[in-house]
């Protein structure tokens, strides 16, 4: 099977997608950092979030390009595949967490806009994090933060090093070029390990590690994850039990994925079905497609 994987993607990032279908499943697994005893020489750049005064950095995609690239003979590389052949996502193998979504920004921004008290010592968790700027950003305003990717490689490419140069490794004014870029060396060893924690996996078999770890979290945040209704099952089980009671979760997400199987309310319809939670739409964003976030609460 092939299919165009139509995103509408952030400024420089390619938006191409012809993609294979596999039947590889991700065991849910934790990611150590200490273990990894990587120092990475990275390229960051300035992503100024519109309409707020948030400035965050991330590492530059194509600088992440050029990593898998050099390393693309290190054995069955899915990730450098995916990359060679511009795909956004290989289903079951890469799921597209190389790139920044446009709705991991509008979730930043509403998240910008809410008190400490939403942060402060809250257990956080972010599902299908990629370059995870709303999990890193809660990071910043003093909350505890576990982020999870289907791919262990774009923990280790992209989230860990985003977490590291938010937080311990923010470049100094003077290291950042007018065009808000910046060179850096990153140690994995500097990740603060009682304030954060990495998984990858499939949610269906990370649900069953959760459970088994009974694992609660007091904020749930994911963004541009229900493109594929093959997931939403699987997507919601693990939402709903790995949530406190008094939880709430945030849903980032565009109305609509042409070409893709999933969209919005196919979601919110089998939440509404389950009768569980309460729904809020809590931003709206209308463009070419339009962008929401949704806001659950536990009944
Ligand atoms: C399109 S990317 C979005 C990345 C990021 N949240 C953003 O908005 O920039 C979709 C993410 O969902 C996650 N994902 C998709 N299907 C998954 C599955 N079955 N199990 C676990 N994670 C999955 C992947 O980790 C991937 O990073």
């Amino acid at each position: 099977m092939s299919f165009r994987f139509n995103f509408v993607v952030n400024n420089e990032e390619d938006n191409n997608a012809v993609v294979e279908d596999t039947k590889k499943y991700i065991q849910g697994s934790e990611l150590i950092p200490n273990n990894e005893v990587k120092t990475l020489q990275i390229i960051g750049e300035t992503i100024s979030i519109p309409n707020s005064n948030v400035k965050m950095f991330k590492r530059n995609v194509s600088d992440i390009k050029f990593e898998i690239a050099s390393n693309e003979e290190d054995g069955d590389n899915m990730i450098a595949t995916a990359v060679l052949q511009q795909t956004d996502i290989i289903p079951g193998v890469y799921e597209g967490g190389l790139k920044t979504w446009e709705c991991s920004v509008d979730l930043v921004k509403y998240l910008s806009e809410l008190s400490n008290d939403n942060f402060e010592n809250k257990s956080i968790l972010e599902l299908g994090c990629g370059s995870a700027l709303p999990g890193v950003y809660c990071l910043t305003r003093g909350a505890n933060v576990d982020f999870q990717d289907y791919n262990q490689e774009i923990l280790s490419l992209v989230t860990i090093p985003n977490v590291l140069i938010n937080t311990v490794n923010t470049p100094t004014k003077n290291s950042i070029a007018k065009n808000g870029t910046f060179e850096t060396e990153l140690n994995f060893s500097n990740i603060d390990s009682s304030k954060t924690r990495f998984w990858y996996g499939d949610w269906d078999s990370l649900n069953d590690l959760f459970q088994s770890q009974n694992r609660r979290y007091d904020v749930i945040l994911t963004s541009e994850t229900i493109y594929s209704i093959e997931y939403h099952e699987r997507l919601y089980k693990i939402i709903k039990n790995s949530l406190n009671d008094h939880g709430v979760v945030y849903i980032a997400a565009k109305a609509n994925y042409f070409g893709c199987s999933g969209s919005l309310y196919q979601f919110l319809d089998l939440v509404e079905k389950d009768k569980k939670f309460s729904i809020e739409v809590v931003y709206t964003y209308s463009d070419f497609i339009r962008r929401e976030i949704v806001k659950l609460q536990l009944l």
